[in-house]
């Protein structure tokens, strides 16, 4: 085997588990703790919660709530001079991947200075960030395990990746608990934006045993719990969601992604689309594109989704991306690009951008412009 690398945070995980916030930001030197969230936790009750545990572990707090789904660089630098001005020592996020990113952002600049665009693409964070602590309150983004920042350059209108072993949080604190207050919506595109994790990942040329296994596990564990975990949302279920959303984080964080995130990212950055949303749109057209490039392995992915095998691998393959398209049905997601996106006008210069995606360049079959903008327009 080639040499490969496996990177991962500690992670924290089940039920009760927000309870040792207080005391890993401790462990981490931390005094000052510099809290990110947003307003939907507020209201949830969460994020006082938090601030409750920080300050009954003898923590004291900065809070920062200027966060938007797509987080937007104005967001990150506000919250960097916030923060330089705060004397904190830990950052520390509760959320979905919106305050999880925004967090990733923020250590980014105060610890390097500049903006964020000037760590846009891979490996260009070169000094260390402030101790990340990271609690995931949807199980689907992994950027509490990831490598990963996703930031909306406001004006370009492109969604930027950041890719950088900098940016894996010292920690991951993942409860469970957290997914009650969450709505079957938030539910469906979370699970759906994991899956779409390990489909990518489970493909992409980088994959590697350690990162397959967690793949696969994510495949069968949302394929399998989803629509049981929303029928009766008990709490193994939905600790099965969290476990999914792991597994998934574990593999695209070091095996990355592909097509699929690559357009909807640049969808994300000009029209705002919920990234969750695009998924089930684009994802059968996407493995359809992918599939001569990646047969045999599809037909692997294939076995876990359908529980068994045809005649040939096309065949398990084709089986398995028709499976997926009436899974996303039965959820109710919708199918069309039409559905979620206003216009079709822009998709040349979406497409072209998504061309530039650092996720593209794991796709399994090399894609251009031009496939990308007849895969968005099959899906329209
Ligand atoms: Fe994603």
């Amino acid at each position: 085997m080639e040499v490969r690398k496996f990177s991962i945070p500690e992670i924290i995980i089940g039920r009760g588990s927000i309870g040792y916030a207080g005391s890993y930001a401790l462990q981490l030197g931390g005094k000052r703790v510099f809290v990110v969230s947003d307003a939907g936790l507020e209201r949830c009750g969460w994020v006082e919660r938090l601030l409750d545990i920080l300050h009954g572990a003898g923590l004291q707090t900065i809070y920062f709530n200027q966060v938007q789904s797509n987080p937007r660089d104005y967001h990150i630098h506000a919250g960097a001079d916030l923060y330089r001005g705060s004397n904190a020592d830990v950052i520390l996020a509760l959320g979905g991947g919106s305050p999880l990113d925004t967090a990733k952002g923020i250590a980014t600049v105060v610890a390097n200075g500049g903006r964020i665009q000037d760590y846009e693409g891979a490996n260009r964070i070169t000094r260390p960030l402030p101790p990340l602590v990271l609690l995931p309150s949807t199980a689907g983004s992994g950027s509490d395990i990831s490598q990963f920042a996703i930031i909306t350059d406001t004006q370009r209108r492109v969604k930027m990746s950041l890719i950088s072993r900098s940016l894996t949080p010292n920690v991951s604190i993942i409860d469970p608990d957290l997914l009650d207050t969450a709505d079957d919506h938030l539910l469906i595109t979370s699970a759906l934006d994991a899956l779409a994790h390990a489909v990518e990942s489970y493909l992409s040329p980088l994959a590697h045993p350690l990162t397959e296994t967690q793949a696969l596990k994510a495949i069968w564990l949302i394929t399998r719990h989803l629509p049981q975990a929303l029928l009766h949302r008990h709490p193994s279920d939905l600790e099965r969601l969290c476990l999914a959303s792991t597994a998934a984080g574990m593999s695209f964080s070091n095996a990355s992604l592909g097509a699929c995130h690559a357009i909807a990212h640049s969808l994300g950055g000009v029209f705002d689309t919920p990234h969750g949303e695009v998924h089930p749109v684009l994802l059968p057209h996407v493995l359809r594109f992918n599939l001569p490039a990646c047969t045999a392995k599809m037909a692997e992915m294939g076995e876990v989704i359908l529980s068994g095998r045809f005649a040939s691998d096309t065949e398990t393959a084709e089986a398995a991306i028709s499976w997926l398209e009436n899974f996303f049905a039965d959820l109710g997601t919708a199918s069309r690009l039409s559905q979620i996106i206003p216009h079709g006008e822009d998709f040349q210069q979406i497409c072209t951008m998504a061309a530039q995606d650092a996720c593209l360049l794991t796709n399994p079959r090399p894609a251009t412009a031009e496939d990308l903008f007849a895969i968005c327009q099959e899906a329209w």
